[in-house]
Protein backbone atom coordinates (compact mmCIF):
# COMPACT_ATOMS: atom_id res chain seq x y z
CA UNK A 1 0.00 0.00 0.00
CA UNK A 2 1.14 3.35 -0.77
CA UNK A 3 -0.10 5.61 2.33
CA UNK A 4 -1.12 9.42 1.56
CA UNK A 5 -2.31 12.39 3.83
CA UNK A 6 -3.90 14.58 2.31
CA UNK A 7 -4.18 18.52 4.13
CA UNK A 8 -6.89 21.10 3.76
CA UNK A 9 -9.32 17.68 3.09
CA UNK A 10 -12.82 19.77 3.91
CA UNK A 11 -11.63 22.11 0.88
CA UNK A 12 -13.32 21.75 -2.42
CA UNK A 13 -10.46 19.49 -3.84
CA UNK A 14 -9.50 17.98 -0.47
CA UNK A 15 -13.87 16.89 -0.91
CA UNK A 16 -13.05 15.59 -4.13
CA UNK A 17 -10.35 13.88 -3.67
CA UNK A 18 -12.24 12.25 -0.27
CA UNK A 19 -15.51 11.55 -2.67
CA UNK A 20 -12.94 9.20 -4.99
CA UNK A 21 -10.21 7.64 -2.80
CA UNK A 22 -12.21 4.12 -1.93
CA UNK A 23 -11.76 3.40 -6.04
CA UNK A 24 -7.67 3.53 -5.54
CA UNK A 25 -7.59 0.73 -3.79
CA UNK A 26 -3.52 0.23 -3.70
CA UNK A 27 -3.74 3.91 -1.92
CA UNK A 28 -4.42 3.70 2.09
CA UNK A 29 -5.45 8.01 2.70
CA UNK A 30 -5.57 9.72 5.80
CA UNK A 31 -7.48 13.44 5.40
CA UNK A 32 -7.21 16.28 7.38
CA UNK A 33 -7.71 19.81 8.06
CA UNK A 34 -6.36 22.69 10.37
CA UNK A 35 -8.60 21.01 13.42
CA UNK A 36 -6.61 17.65 12.80
CA UNK A 37 -3.34 18.91 11.23
CA UNK A 38 -2.72 23.22 10.99
CA UNK A 39 0.08 23.21 8.45
CA UNK A 40 1.37 26.72 9.76
CA UNK A 41 2.30 24.70 12.74
CA UNK A 42 6.12 23.66 11.95
CA UNK A 43 6.56 21.37 14.88
CA UNK A 44 3.15 20.11 14.74
CA UNK A 45 3.32 19.03 10.52
CA UNK A 46 6.64 16.81 11.77
CA UNK A 47 5.44 15.24 14.87
CA UNK A 48 2.36 13.97 12.71
CA UNK A 49 4.06 12.85 9.63
CA UNK A 50 6.61 11.22 11.53
CA UNK A 51 4.20 9.21 13.02
CA UNK A 52 1.83 8.52 10.30
CA UNK A 53 4.46 7.31 8.64
CA UNK A 54 3.88 8.36 4.93
CA UNK A 55 4.73 7.93 1.51
CA UNK A 56 2.88 10.98 -0.03
CA UNK A 57 1.67 14.55 1.77
CA UNK A 58 -1.21 15.92 -1.00
CA UNK A 59 -1.61 19.71 -0.23
CA UNK A 60 -5.13 21.06 -1.04
CA UNK A 61 -4.79 23.53 1.86
CA UNK A 62 -4.34 26.96 1.00
CA UNK A 63 -5.46 30.96 1.26
CA UNK A 64 -7.87 30.90 -1.71
CA UNK A 65 -9.83 34.32 -1.00
CA UNK A 66 -8.05 35.74 -4.34
CA UNK A 67 -9.62 39.73 -3.29
CA UNK A 68 -9.63 38.93 0.07
CA UNK A 69 -5.76 38.28 0.12
CA UNK A 70 -5.03 42.21 -1.04
CA UNK A 71 -5.71 42.92 2.41
CA UNK A 72 -5.31 40.09 4.63
CA UNK A 73 -1.63 40.08 3.39
CA UNK A 74 -0.53 38.16 6.21
CA UNK A 75 -2.62 35.56 6.65
CA UNK A 76 -2.28 34.71 2.89
CA UNK A 77 1.19 34.96 2.63
CA UNK A 78 1.29 32.67 6.02
CA UNK A 79 -0.69 29.53 4.19
CA UNK A 80 0.42 29.66 0.75
CA UNK A 81 3.79 30.33 1.00
CA UNK A 82 5.00 29.68 4.71
CA UNK A 83 3.30 26.83 5.49
CA UNK A 84 4.53 25.24 2.45
CA UNK A 85 7.83 25.81 3.27
CA UNK A 86 7.36 23.98 6.47
CA UNK A 87 5.30 20.81 4.71
CA UNK A 88 8.64 20.91 2.79
CA UNK A 89 10.99 20.83 5.65
CA UNK A 90 8.72 17.95 7.02
CA UNK A 91 9.28 15.91 3.98
CA UNK A 92 12.77 15.92 3.77
CA UNK A 93 13.13 15.30 7.51
CA UNK A 94 10.31 12.43 7.20
CA UNK A 95 10.96 11.42 3.60
CA UNK A 96 8.12 11.53 1.93
CA UNK A 97 7.01 13.00 -1.18
CA UNK A 98 4.77 16.10 -1.61
CA UNK A 99 2.28 16.74 -4.54
CA UNK A 100 1.52 20.66 -3.76
CA UNK A 101 -1.52 22.22 -5.85
CA UNK A 102 -1.00 26.08 -7.29
CA UNK A 103 -3.10 28.19 -9.54
CA UNK A 104 -2.93 29.92 -13.02
CA UNK A 105 -2.85 33.04 -11.28
CA UNK A 106 0.88 32.76 -11.44
CA UNK A 107 0.71 34.56 -14.69
CA UNK A 108 -0.13 37.68 -16.06
CA UNK A 109 -2.14 36.49 -18.43
CA UNK A 110 -1.01 38.89 -21.36
CA UNK A 111 -0.16 36.29 -23.24
CA UNK A 112 -2.28 34.48 -26.21
CA UNK A 113 -0.79 31.56 -26.10
CA UNK A 114 -1.32 28.67 -23.34
CA UNK A 115 1.10 28.84 -20.63
CA UNK A 116 3.73 26.08 -20.58
CA UNK A 117 5.54 25.06 -17.09
CA UNK A 118 8.79 26.80 -18.09
CA UNK A 119 7.34 29.92 -19.02
CA UNK A 120 8.14 32.23 -16.47
CA UNK A 121 5.35 33.15 -13.75
CA UNK A 122 4.75 37.19 -13.22
CA UNK A 123 1.59 37.38 -11.01
CA UNK A 124 -0.12 40.43 -10.61
CA UNK A 125 -2.55 39.45 -7.88
CA UNK A 126 -1.00 39.29 -4.11
CA UNK A 127 -2.69 35.49 -4.08
CA UNK A 128 -1.06 35.05 -6.86
CA UNK A 129 2.47 36.37 -5.59
CA UNK A 130 2.29 34.25 -2.64
CA UNK A 131 1.19 31.10 -4.36
CA UNK A 132 4.24 31.51 -6.37
CA UNK A 133 6.48 31.99 -3.91
CA UNK A 134 4.93 28.86 -2.00
CA UNK A 135 6.49 27.10 -5.24
CA UNK A 136 9.57 28.46 -4.75
CA UNK A 137 9.88 27.47 -1.24
CA UNK A 138 9.19 23.86 -1.80
CA UNK A 139 11.62 23.31 -4.33
CA UNK A 140 14.17 25.06 -1.78
CA UNK A 141 13.10 22.56 1.02
CA UNK A 142 11.99 19.65 -0.63
CA UNK A 143 13.21 19.78 -4.44
CA UNK A 144 11.52 16.08 -4.82
CA UNK A 145 7.93 17.32 -4.91
CA UNK A 146 5.51 17.88 -7.67
CA UNK A 147 3.55 21.08 -8.19
CA UNK A 148 0.31 21.00 -9.79
CA UNK A 149 -1.17 24.05 -10.88
CA UNK A 150 -4.78 24.01 -12.21
CA UNK A 151 -6.81 27.00 -12.78
CA UNK A 152 -11.19 27.66 -12.33
CA UNK A 153 -11.92 24.87 -9.80
CA UNK A 154 -15.66 23.86 -9.23
CA UNK A 155 -17.71 20.93 -7.79
CA UNK A 156 -20.27 19.79 -6.49
CA UNK A 157 -18.34 20.82 -2.91
CA UNK A 158 -17.87 23.70 -1.52
CA UNK A 159 -18.58 27.81 -3.31
CA UNK A 160 -17.82 28.07 -6.09
CA UNK A 161 -18.52 30.30 -9.75
CA UNK A 162 -20.89 27.30 -11.13
CA UNK A 163 -23.34 27.04 -7.51
CA UNK A 164 -22.99 31.18 -8.03
CA UNK A 165 -24.31 30.93 -10.66
CA UNK A 166 -27.13 28.41 -10.70
CA UNK A 167 -28.31 30.50 -6.81
CA UNK A 168 -27.95 33.81 -9.29
CA UNK A 169 -29.73 32.49 -12.14
CA UNK A 170 -32.76 31.34 -10.00
CA UNK A 171 -32.67 34.89 -7.80
CA UNK A 172 -32.31 37.14 -10.79
CA UNK A 173 -33.75 38.19 -14.51
CA UNK A 174 -31.00 39.41 -15.75
CA UNK A 175 -26.75 39.01 -15.11
CA UNK A 176 -23.83 40.73 -16.18
CA UNK A 177 -20.71 38.69 -16.94
CA UNK A 178 -17.32 38.99 -17.87
CA UNK A 179 -16.23 37.98 -21.02
CA UNK A 180 -13.11 39.71 -21.67
CA UNK A 181 -11.18 36.60 -19.56
CA UNK A 182 -10.83 33.45 -20.71
CA UNK A 183 -9.60 30.06 -19.40
CA UNK A 184 -10.54 26.36 -18.92
CA UNK A 185 -13.25 25.66 -16.00
CA UNK A 186 -11.57 22.53 -14.37
CA UNK A 187 -14.16 19.98 -12.34
CA UNK A 188 -12.41 19.10 -8.92
CA UNK A 189 -13.11 15.44 -9.44
CA UNK A 190 -11.07 15.23 -12.62
CA UNK A 191 -8.48 16.72 -10.99
CA UNK A 192 -8.32 14.44 -7.88
CA UNK A 193 -8.67 11.18 -10.32
CA UNK A 194 -6.07 12.57 -12.15
CA UNK A 195 -3.38 12.79 -8.88
CA UNK A 196 -4.93 10.12 -7.70
CA UNK A 197 -4.43 8.11 -11.03
CA UNK A 198 -0.71 9.59 -11.34
CA UNK A 199 0.06 7.85 -7.63
CA UNK A 200 -1.27 4.49 -8.72
CA UNK A 201 0.75 4.03 -11.75
CA UNK A 202 3.60 5.15 -9.45
CA UNK A 203 2.53 2.20 -7.22
CA UNK A 204 2.59 0.06 -9.85
CA UNK A 205 5.67 0.83 -11.06
CA UNK A 206 4.38 2.01 -14.32
CA UNK A 207 5.87 5.63 -14.31
CA UNK A 208 8.70 7.00 -11.80
CA UNK A 209 7.59 10.10 -9.80
CA UNK A 210 9.29 12.81 -11.66
CA UNK A 211 9.69 16.27 -9.45
CA UNK A 212 8.68 19.43 -10.96
CA UNK A 213 5.84 21.60 -12.42
CA UNK A 214 2.99 20.78 -14.35
CA UNK A 215 -0.39 22.49 -15.27
CA UNK A 216 -3.79 20.52 -15.21
CA UNK A 217 -6.68 22.45 -16.21
CA UNK A 218 -9.60 20.84 -18.57
CA UNK A 219 -9.38 20.75 -22.08
CA UNK A 220 -11.30 23.47 -24.32
CA UNK A 221 -11.58 27.48 -23.24
CA UNK A 222 -14.37 29.96 -22.80
CA UNK A 223 -14.97 32.84 -21.09
CA UNK A 224 -17.02 33.60 -17.59
CA UNK A 225 -19.83 34.39 -19.79
CA UNK A 226 -19.70 31.72 -22.29
CA UNK A 227 -19.52 29.44 -18.87
CA UNK A 228 -22.47 30.68 -17.03
CA UNK A 229 -24.39 30.57 -20.56
CA UNK A 230 -23.62 26.71 -20.51
CA UNK A 231 -24.33 26.47 -16.70
CA UNK A 232 -27.69 28.08 -17.36
CA UNK A 233 -28.81 26.52 -20.14
CA UNK A 234 -28.03 22.71 -18.49
CA UNK A 235 -29.36 23.56 -15.57
CA UNK A 236 -32.66 24.97 -17.50
CA UNK A 237 -32.53 28.66 -15.87
CA UNK A 238 -34.14 31.29 -17.85
CA UNK A 239 -32.15 34.55 -17.34
CA UNK A 240 -30.99 36.82 -19.48
CA UNK A 241 -26.45 37.01 -19.40
CA UNK A 242 -25.30 40.40 -21.16
CA UNK A 243 -21.50 39.93 -22.17
CA UNK A 244 -19.29 42.54 -19.90
CA UNK A 245 -15.85 44.36 -20.16
CA UNK A 246 -13.65 43.17 -17.17
CA UNK A 247 -13.25 46.92 -16.72
CA UNK A 248 -16.69 47.05 -15.97
CA UNK A 249 -16.72 44.65 -13.05
CA UNK A 250 -14.02 46.33 -10.85
CA UNK A 251 -12.15 43.69 -8.24
CA UNK A 252 -9.76 44.09 -5.51
CA UNK A 253 -6.87 42.04 -6.81
CA UNK A 254 -6.40 41.79 -10.90
CA UNK A 255 -7.28 38.89 -12.98
CA UNK A 256 -5.49 36.73 -15.62
CA UNK A 257 -7.21 37.64 -18.74
CA UNK A 258 -5.73 34.90 -20.59
CA UNK A 259 -5.54 31.90 -18.11
CA UNK A 260 -5.22 29.03 -20.32
CA UNK A 261 -3.08 26.44 -19.09
CA UNK A 262 -0.12 24.32 -21.92
CA UNK A 263 -1.44 20.24 -20.72
CA UNK A 264 0.97 18.51 -22.79
CA UNK A 265 4.08 17.68 -20.15
CA UNK A 266 1.72 16.06 -17.60
CA UNK A 267 -0.16 14.03 -20.48
CA UNK A 268 2.83 12.42 -21.68
CA UNK A 269 4.78 11.89 -18.57
CA UNK A 270 1.94 9.90 -17.24
CA UNK A 271 -0.51 9.16 -19.91
CA UNK A 272 -3.02 11.50 -18.33
CA UNK A 273 -6.57 11.52 -20.54
CA UNK A 274 -8.32 14.88 -19.22
CA UNK A 275 -11.80 15.59 -20.24
CA UNK A 276 -13.36 19.17 -22.30
CA UNK A 277 -15.18 20.95 -19.63
CA UNK A 278 -18.54 20.63 -21.44
CA UNK A 279 -18.68 17.01 -20.53
CA UNK A 280 -16.97 17.15 -17.08
CA UNK A 281 -19.55 20.29 -16.57
CA UNK A 282 -22.81 18.29 -17.33
CA UNK A 283 -21.31 15.41 -14.97
CA UNK A 284 -20.83 17.91 -12.37
CA UNK A 285 -24.69 19.43 -13.18
CA UNK A 286 -26.31 16.16 -13.21
CA UNK A 287 -24.98 15.55 -9.04
CA UNK A 288 -25.98 18.80 -8.20
CA UNK A 289 -29.49 17.98 -9.99
CA UNK A 290 -29.79 15.07 -8.45
CA UNK A 291 -28.39 15.14 -5.05
CA UNK A 292 -30.67 17.43 -3.32
CA UNK A 293 -28.03 17.28 -0.03
CA UNK A 294 -24.97 18.20 -1.39
CA UNK A 295 -26.46 20.56 -4.44
CA UNK A 296 -29.59 22.60 -5.27
CA UNK A 297 -30.28 22.68 -1.54
CA UNK A 298 -27.15 24.58 -0.63
CA UNK A 299 -27.36 26.84 -4.04
CA UNK A 300 -31.17 27.90 -3.47
CA UNK A 301 -30.39 28.97 0.69
N1 LIG B 1 -10.67 27.39 -6.27
C1 LIG B 1 -10.12 27.67 -7.44
O1 LIG B 1 -10.77 28.18 -8.37
C2 LIG B 1 -8.64 27.39 -7.67
C3 LIG B 1 -8.08 27.72 -8.89
C4 LIG B 1 -6.72 27.45 -9.10
C5 LIG B 1 -5.97 26.85 -8.11
N2 LIG B 1 -6.54 26.56 -6.91
C6 LIG B 1 -5.71 25.92 -5.88
O2 LIG B 1 -6.24 24.64 -5.64
C7 LIG B 1 -6.03 24.27 -4.27
C8 LIG B 1 -7.32 23.78 -3.66
O3 LIG B 1 -8.27 24.84 -3.75
P1 LIG B 1 -9.74 24.69 -3.11
O4 LIG B 1 -10.66 25.50 -3.96
O5 LIG B 1 -10.02 23.26 -2.85
O6 LIG B 1 -9.50 25.47 -1.73
P2 LIG B 1 -10.52 25.63 -0.51
O7 LIG B 1 -11.85 25.09 -0.88
O8 LIG B 1 -10.39 27.05 -0.06
O9 LIG B 1 -9.91 24.66 0.60
C9 LIG B 1 -8.78 24.96 1.37
C10 LIG B 1 -8.90 24.17 2.67
O10 LIG B 1 -7.72 24.41 3.45
C11 LIG B 1 -8.16 24.58 4.80
N3 LIG B 1 -7.17 25.28 5.63
C12 LIG B 1 -7.09 26.61 5.88
N4 LIG B 1 -6.06 26.86 6.70
C13 LIG B 1 -5.48 25.66 7.00
C14 LIG B 1 -4.39 25.28 7.81
N5 LIG B 1 -3.67 26.19 8.48
N6 LIG B 1 -4.09 23.96 7.89
C15 LIG B 1 -4.81 23.05 7.22
N7 LIG B 1 -5.85 23.35 6.43
C16 LIG B 1 -6.19 24.64 6.30
C17 LIG B 1 -9.44 25.38 4.64
O11 LIG B 1 -10.19 25.39 5.85
P3 LIG B 1 -11.17 26.66 6.12
O12 LIG B 1 -12.20 26.62 5.05
O13 LIG B 1 -11.68 26.36 7.49
O14 LIG B 1 -10.30 27.88 6.04
C18 LIG B 1 -10.11 24.59 3.53
O15 LIG B 1 -10.79 23.45 4.01
C19 LIG B 1 -5.42 25.50 -3.61
O16 LIG B 1 -4.03 25.35 -3.56
C20 LIG B 1 -5.75 26.64 -4.54
O17 LIG B 1 -4.79 27.68 -4.47
C21 LIG B 1 -7.87 26.81 -6.68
Amino acid sequence: MTKILVCGANGQLGQSIRSIHDQYIDLEMVFTDIEELDICNPDQLITYTQQADIDYLINCAAYTAVDKAEHEQVMARKLNADAVKNIGIAATQNNFKVIHISTDYVFDGKTFKPYSENVLAVPESFYGQTKLLGEKYLMETQPDSMIIRTAWLYSEFGNNFVKTMIKLGKQKSELSIVADQVGSPTYAIDLAQAILTIITKIHNGIYIFKPGIYHYSNEGVCSWYDFTLYIHRIMGIDCKITPIESKDYPTAAPRPFYSVLNKSKIKTSYKINIPHWGWSLEKCLCILKADRSVGIQEITN
